[in-house]
């Protein structure tokens, strides 16, 4: 009797498990397996030494002979997004400045603005998602 009852808990545990299972992968996104693109333009518009702000995507292109970066223009202080000025960014909210490369000069920002990947494919530069 005790062997009946361990084997009927025993399964009921296996199935609670497998349903467990079942509604997490059915509730989870799926990955695509690649990147997402955050952003795509024409190489053509990224001057070479300046950079190509793209505040509705909220990052910039950067390209140096060398080749193209990107950077997210979300603040390293507390998320405002900064915007570009002549000689870099700086932040609305309170008052960091980072140069043209997104290196911080002056807080009160702890850290440069984060890099994301960039790739250029033929003629566009496709900025992911970091
Ligand atoms: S959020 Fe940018 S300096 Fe505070």
């Amino acid at each position: 009797m005790a062997e009946t009852a361990r084997r009927t808990a025993l399964r009921a545990l296996i199935a609670s498990l497998l349903g467990g299972v079942a509604v997490w992968r059915y509730l989870t996104p799926r990955s695509r397996g690649g990147a997402q693109t955050l952003a795509a333009v024409p190489l053509a518009d990224v001057p070479v030494g300046g950079a190509l702000v793209l505040p509705q995507h909220r990052c910039a292109v950067l390209r140096t002979r060398d080749g193209v970066s990107a950077i997210d223009l979300t603040c390293t202080h507390l998320g405002c997004q900064v915007v570009g000025t002549r000689a870099g960014f700086s932040c609305p909210c309170h008052g960091s400045r980072f140069d043209s490369r997104g290196r911080v000069l002056s807080g009160p920002a702890p850290s440069s603005l984060k890099p994301l990947p960039a790739v250029v494919e033929g003629d566009t530069v496709r900025v992911l998602r970091g």
